[in-house]
């Protein structure tokens, strides 16, 4: 599919990886047209959209994925959705689990039937690999395309419940569409309340950096530009009932780990780590196998994480005023629920 001359709806814009995905999308096609749907939840940022907000091709949305008029209204007009909004951490899901069902199940069934009554020509809805589960530390054993839906997290069960949901549309009623599912994204705008950015925000505050449990559990970091890489291929080139898992560039890197080496960017000690009390149903590992997105897209993760972080660690160094605002705001009383008083 040409993306130029395309009308764009993507839900959820305003947070981090569908900001990043808007940036991306306005920078590289200059046809395009994007409208971007989102609630502003306390994740929902138009910060982050601050230079596109006056682009001609750009327009902002402030409104709930589960409101069915609304949604319609705007499908009129649309080609292309680009779905991201959801409700995204895993600790919140544990703690008040409801808005998780309603955005991420209910609010995916209102855009995929609007979706189908106005006949456009894509929907793409973006997943993660947290629905498959947890893996063993065991190298050989990675998630693809063809693994089962395990689901261990209030948050992973309602991504499952949405994939399943655009499975059923393209089967049932022919809708046009494509899911990915990705690893652990990280790089700018994320908000922090996710292990880099909490780790940055802290250290940069002078604070100890929380590390649940031993820090043995394993992610697969993806820079978040080449996620939006690994989107705009999709569109382009995937095949409409697919499904593509798209990874980052090396695997087996503990979350010891990863903060040891912001620790190391940033010039600190391994003093500013605590360990803290683990994460009930704590997932141990997640791995991807790209080999399909690699094979028919030609899909391939450029940033590796030492290179990264040092982008990350630099753009929130940068960019204090953007995650200070938030840090000061309602985010003080998630984080002593969640970490306790400090
Ligand atoms: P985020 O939490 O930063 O942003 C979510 C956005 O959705 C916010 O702007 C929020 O206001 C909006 N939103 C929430 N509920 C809404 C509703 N009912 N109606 C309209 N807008 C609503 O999330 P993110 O990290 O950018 O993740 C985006 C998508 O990518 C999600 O679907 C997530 O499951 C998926 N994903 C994320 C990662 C990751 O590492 N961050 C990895 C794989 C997949
Ligand atoms: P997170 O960024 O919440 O993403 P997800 O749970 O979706 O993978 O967490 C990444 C890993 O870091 C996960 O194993 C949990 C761990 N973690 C900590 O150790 N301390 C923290 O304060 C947070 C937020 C996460």
């Amino acid at each position: 599919m040409e993306l130029n001359n395309l009308t764009f709806l993507i839900t959820g814009g305003a947070g981090f990886i569908g900001s990043n995905f808007i940036h991306y999308l306005l920078r590289k096609y200059s046809q395009i047209k994007v409208i971007n749907l989102d609630k502003l939840t306390y994740a929902g940022n138009l910060e982050n959209l601050k230079s596109v907000k006056d682009d001609p091709r750009y327009r902002f949305v402030k409104g709930d994925i589960r409101d069915a008029k609304l949604v319609d209204k705007i499908m009129e007009k649309v080609d292309v959705v680009v779905h991201f909004a959801a409700e995204t951490h895993v600790d919140r899901s544990i703690m008040e689990p409801a808005a998780f069902v309603t955005t991420n199940v209910v609010g995916t069934q209102v855009l995929l039937a609007a979706a189908l009554r106005h006949k456009i020509k894509r929907f793409h809805h973006i997943s993660t690999d947290e629905v498959f589960g947890s893996l063993p530390l065991n190298p050989k054993l990675r998630f693809n395309e063809k693994t089962p839906l395990r689901p261990n997290s209030p948050y992973s069960a309602s991504k499952a419940g949405a994939d399943l949901l655009v499975r059923a549309y393209f089967k049932t009623y022919g809708l046009p569409v494509t899911v990915t599912n990705t690893s652990n994204n990280y790089g700018p705008y994320q908000f922090p309340e996710k292990l880099i950015p909490l780790a940055i925000t802290n250290l940069l505050e002078g604070k100890k950096v929380p590390v649940y449990g031993r820090g043995i559990n394993v992610r697969d970091w993806l820079w978040v530009e080449d996620h939006c890489r690994g989107i705009e291929l999709v569109l382009q080139k995937g095949k409409v009932g697919e499904t593509y898992c798209l990874g980052g560039p090396e695997d087996m890197i503990n979350n010891l780990e990863v903060v040891k080496r912001i620790l190391r960017i940033m010039g600190k000690d391994e003093e500013s780590i605590e360990l803290v009390k683990d994460r009930p149903g704590h997932d141990l590992r997640y791995a991807i196998d790209s080999t399909k997105a690699e094979k028919e897209l030609g899909y391939q993760p450029e940033v590796h994480l030492d290179e990264g972080l040092e982008r990350t660690v630099e753009w929130y160094k940068e960019n204090r005023d953007w995650w200070q605002k938030i840090k000061s705001g309602k985010y003080k009383s998630y984080y002593e629920r969640q970490y306790g008083k400090k």
